[in-house]
This record gives structure tokens, C-alpha cells and sequence, in this order.
């Protein structure tokens, strides 16, 4: 059994990148401990690149939910990054939260493979793909495993994904888990 956690950067509740998530979780929750954190939903403000978390104790002058966000990944197995496309490119709300990554703490952490699960409007073949190069780039630099990526294109109103069969692959991913 393996701790997931699902970090859910879409401020649209129930929209596709949260039906991707919901998906993958069900499934995965049959043999896995899930945690789906919205992260849309708390207050995580962006990182100030100050430092300050290099020091001792490793903690950001910001004091907002990313605390509660490193409690829940202190002790993951798994960590899965959900977001909607936006501009080319992941949420402002995902991006908060990774940005805040750059605290030293996430050294301490054991997070040894990933999954990525992407809403896209467009079927344009490249919509995804700055935001697989940046996944990509990230899990080599951490020595982190790629379990896999779902990228839901077409998919505009919410339930497209669903009804394209985009939570079916969600779905088959998870059960690799
Ligand atoms: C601010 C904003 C920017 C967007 N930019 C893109 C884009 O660059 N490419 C694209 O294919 N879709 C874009 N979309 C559409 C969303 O990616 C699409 O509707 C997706 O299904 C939203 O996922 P969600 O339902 O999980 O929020 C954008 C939507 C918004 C609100």
C-alpha cells in the first residue's frame, strides 16, 4: 500500500482535470491510501524567492495552507500533479505550489515516482508539451519515476473528459500503481 497524494490545480470544481483525478483515485484507492488536495481551494501564495527556508528549521515567512500541503507530502509514496492548461502551460494555483517546493524540506521527503494528469480545449498535437517537458525536466532532476501522463485534449466544457474516455485511461494508470 502507498500513500498517493494528488495535488488538483484547477480553480473549476468538478471540471475535467478534476474527473481525471476523481478517475485515477477511485481506482487507486482499492489498494492505495489517496489524498486529492485542491490546491485551487486553499490559500498557497506564490513563492517570494527569498530564501528563507534555507535556513534553520526550513520555514517559508509565508505562513498559509502550504504548510498543511508539506504535512500530507512528508510522508507520500507517490505524488500526482493534475492541472488544466492554461496559456501553453500549468495553472497559477499548481504553479504556487510547486514554486513553494523550493523549500529544502522536500529533501526529506521520500516521493519516488509521479503520474501527471492534464485538461486541455485544444486537439492541437503540441498543447501539452511545454508542460511535459517542465514534468519531465522535474522528475529527472529529482530521480523521480514517471509512472505516466494523461492528457485529456478536446476536452473544454467539464465532463468532456469523460465523455471522451479520457477517465478510462485515468483509470487504467492507477490500476498500474
Ligand atoms: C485562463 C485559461 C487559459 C486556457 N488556456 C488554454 C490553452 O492554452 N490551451 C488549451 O487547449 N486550452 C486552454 N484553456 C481551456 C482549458 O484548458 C480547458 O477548458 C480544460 O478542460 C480546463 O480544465 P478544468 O476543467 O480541469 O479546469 C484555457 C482555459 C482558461 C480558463
Amino acid at each position: 500500500m502507498s500513500k498517493i497524494v494528488i495535488l488538483a490545480g484547477s480553480p473549476r470544481r468538478g471540471g475535467n482535470s478534476d474527473l481525471l483525478t476523481e478517475a485515477f483515485a477511485r481506482r487507486a484507492a482499492r489498494e492505495n491510501e489517496v489524498k486529492i488536495i485542491r490546491v485551487a481551494d486553499l490559500s498557497i501564495a506564490p513563492c517570494r524567492g527569498c530564501n528563507a527556508c534555507f535556513g534553520e528549521g526550513n520555514r517559508c515567512v509565508q505562513r498559509d495552507d502550504m504548510e498543511s500541503v508539506i504535512e500530507e507530502l512528508r510522508d507520500a509514496d507517490v505524488l500526482g500533479i493534475a492541472s488544466p492548461v492554461y496559456f501553453y502551460g500549468i495553472s497559477a494555483q499548481i504553479a504556487a505550489a510547486i514554486h513553494r517546493l523550493h523549500n529544502p524540506v522536500r529533501d526529506t521527503f521520500h516521493v519516488k515516482k509521479a503520474f501527471l494528469l492534464l485538461a486541455a480545449a485544444s486537439r492541437r498535437e503540441q498543447v501539452c508539451e511545454p508542460i511535459r517537458l517542465q514534468y519531465t525536466l522535474l522528475t529527472e532532476h529529482f530521480g523521480i519515476e514517471n509512472l505516466g501522463i494523461v492528457a485529456a485534449q478536446g476536452v473544454k466544457e467539464p465532463g468532456d473528459a469523460a465523455a471522451a474516455g479520457y477517465t478510462v485511461e485515468a483509470e487504467a494508470l492507477a490500476a498500474k500503481i
